[in-house]
């Protein structure tokens, strides 16, 4: 039997062969292996550490001198709009759902509207006691969300409540912001997903939706607000589209496992789930695109 200490070289080839598909329980049941929960904690380290290497790469390293801009022609775009996961608390068969709308409307951007991990630990309403701890439930968010990363390595977040709720807790503990890292890095995310309040694309404006509008028709009240079209998602229970002239509403619902413990308070008010996702295509038309699920509460596999 191999005992602790492992040195550096072990543990690295143990993360190499986790990041080339291998599962943390599939290589801990090999005689000598360390236990799953280390070999995640060790594949947690290893991702964070190449974060903040990127991140200081990106602030010290030199940058090409740009002569003169470079000018991109205008190509109007077809988004694949990403709503509310909530890892690690996600519908099983979100990921494979999105590929496939992706490919079936031949979408080139990928937009995702925020709420993509749940923090149900850090809510500062009552949380179960029987669920995760705030560290198990990041840990067990990085396991869900990676092959996120994988198959969308390119994506424009909109910042959301839920996702914000760790630095929440900070500053209401009055911890300066010098002292937090960039959501980027606590959520290891690849350099293509870039946060921000609203994101606009084809003159088609994608924000969370938590800005003080609710219930079934919020998407039009935010569109009539902002005299544009808007794609919203943060309400869970309706989903859908609304045209008014040119500008268009969507609610693009939610990709959530419903049954989870950090969802108890949905089915507790019978609140219903409208899971899906949007499409936008090049600015001026949007579709709700329906997650149908079978009797055993898995999709379908048809779209
Ligand atoms: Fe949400
Ligand atoms: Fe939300």
């Amino acid at each position: 039997m191999r005992r602790e200490p492992y040195d550096e070289a072990y543990k690295a080839e143990i993360v190499r062969r986790v990041l080339a598909g291998e599962t943390a329980e599939a290589i801990s049941r090999q005689p000598g292996s360390p236990r799953g929960a280390t070999i995640r904690e060790w594949v947690v380290k290893a991702k964070h550490k190449e974060a903040l290497k990127a991140t200081v790469r990106q602030h010290v390293e030199p940058r090409p001198v740009v002569l003169a801009p470079t000018i991109e022609a205008h190509r109007p775009r077809r988004v694949l709009v990403i709503p509310d996961m909530h890892h690690p608390f996600c519908h099983p068969d979100a990921l494979e759902f999105l590929k496939a709308v992706r490919d079936a409307y031949k979408c080139d951007s990928v937009v995702c509207l925020g709420d993509e991990v749940d923090w149900h630990a850090l809510s500062r309403y009552d949380h179960d006691p029987d669920g995760l701890s705030p560290g198990g439930e990041l840990e067990a968010a990085l396991v869900s969300i990676a092959p996120f990363y994988t198959a969308f390595p390119d994506v424009l977040v909109c910042t959301s409540n839920h996702t914000v709720r760790g630095h929440r807790k900070a500053y209401s503990a009055g911890i300066p912001a010098a002292f937090l890292k960039h959501i980027s890095m606590v959520l290891h995310a690849p350099d293509g997903w870039e946060w921000r309040d609203e994101h606009r694309i084809d003159g088609v404006s994608y924000i969370h939706g938590d800005a003080g509008r609710s219930g079934q028709y919020a998407h039009i009240h935010y569109m009539k607000q902002a005299k544009r079209s808007v794609v919203i998602g943060h309400i869970h229970a309706f989903a859908g589209v609304a045209f008014e002239g040119q500008h268009f509403g969507m609610n693009t619902g939610c990709l959530i496992d419903s049954e989870a413990y950090a969802f108890a308070y949905g089915r507790k008010n019978l609140l219903p789930v409208s899971l899906g996702c949007g499409v936008v295509i090049e600015g001026r038309e949007a579709h709700f695109i329906p997650m149908h699920l079978d009797d055993n509460k898995r999709w379908t596999g048809k779209l």
